[in-house]
């Protein structure tokens, strides 16, 4: 099945109702596009406390990939396979302070940074060990904080991120700290991109946000696409909290109140004066959907985030994305039309979609 999606937003079509209802499009979703995506992994902090290993699964449920993060004696952060390379084990279940990584099954010994390091009974192995004894390393990046990692990058996470590291380089990104008591899970019954589909548009505010609507400016309300990444830049009503832009910045004068990253395939990343919320959305399958919001705190911003309308806005886009999910099972829909105005996000997310499933 062929997802095309005219480049010309005035004439494109949305994907079609097949591409949210199918349990084998999504199957191929999942080897096109989540195998070669980048994933949060975990907060950076987690191994600069006493932990040296923690184990991650990727998607669990649908990708189910076990990843090591480790952190050596030197500092030095690495991430690799947590299957063993003899008859494959999983080797860690659970964070370690542990200096070595060693296999409960037949006792094979790795170091921080995944090589061999021994194994009993293997005297008479020739050839042994060599390079494919060593765990395999798998693709990391580390930035505001947070570990990211993606199996088979067919794009660097530098060049993904740059437009918002450059965008935002007048914010202390790196004083963030990870809150966990202001984090939490959210299970909504749909399909993973009709939850994207639904924040990359404000088109909805003033429908189904009416407290968040009050906080915005709704005409002043832009979309900006990157590459690999898009932006709404949430414009304040003047008496919402706005940030503070330096003079030079092309932001400096403007009133905003949120900078609104979508990360091309399933991270949003809201920038506010108090910090950064993201949410992570992560497919458990074809109809079901894992929604991490995690937050991050700048050191003094506590009192802000208590005004926030987060938890509000997250039930009411529950709501709406979950009765999309019905309504998008109709043998009577379609597909769709995007707002030239409003849905350029929309637009872009299918037409990276669509990109990612021909390659
Ligand atoms: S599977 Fe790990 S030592 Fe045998
Ligand atoms: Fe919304």
């Amino acid at each position: 099945m062929h997802f095309h999606i005219n480049p010309n937003i005035t004439q494109a079509h949305t994907l079609p109702g097949e591409f949210y209802r199918s349990e084998s499009i999504f199957s191929k979703v999942v080897e096109k596009i989540f195998v070669h995506s980048w994933h949060y992994a975990a907060d950076a902090s987690d191994l600069r406390s006493n932990i040296s290993i923690k184990p991650i699964t990727l998607l669990p449920g649908v990708l189910d990939e076990p990843i090591l993060f480790t952190r050596d004696k030197n500092g030095e952060t690495h991430c690799m396979s947590n299957v063993c390379t003899h008859r494959g084990m999983i080797l860690i279940e659970e964070d370690s302070k542990s200096k070595i990584i060693s296999c409960k099954y037949h006792g094979r010994c790795f170091r921080l940074n995944g090589s061999f390091k021994s194994m009993p009974g293997f005297e008479q192995a020739e050839g042994f060990p060599c390079e494919d004894d060593n765990l395999p390393h798998i693709p990391f990046a580390e930035w505001a904080g947070m570990l990211f990692t993606s199996l088979r990058p067919t794009v660097s996470f530098e060049e993904i991120i740059q437009p918002i590291q450059e965008r935002l380089s007048f914010l202390p990104l790196d004083t963030m700290v990870f809150d966990a008591s202001r984090s939490k899970d959210y299970y909504v019954d749909a399909n993973w991109a009709l939850y994207c589909d639904n924040y990359l548009e404000g088109l909805h505010i003033p429908f189904v946000h009416p407290a968040l609507n009050a906080n915005l400016d709704f005409e002043n309300y832009t979309y900006e696409i990157y590459p690999y990444c898009n932006l709404q830049l949430g414009i304040g009503n003047g008496q919402a909290d706005k940030f503070e832009i330096p003079k030079g910045h092309q932001d400096h004068g403007k009133d905003v109140y949120a900078y609104y990253y979508f990360v091309f395939p399933n991270l949003m990343l809201n920038f506010y004066t108090w910090g950064l919320s993201i949410n992570v959305v992560m497919p458990t399958s074809h109809k079901t959907t894992l929604v991490r919001f995690r937050t991050y705190l700048y050191p003094d911003a506590t009192t802000r985030f208590e005004d926030s309308p987060i938890d509000q806005t997250e039930m009411e886009d529950e709501w709406v994305v979950e009765r999309v999910q019905k309504g998008i099972q109709s043998r009577m829909y379609k597909k769709g039309r995007f707002s030239p105005s409003m849905e350029q996000g929309v637009h872009h997310f299918h037409q990276l979609i669509s990109r990612f499933m021909e390659e």
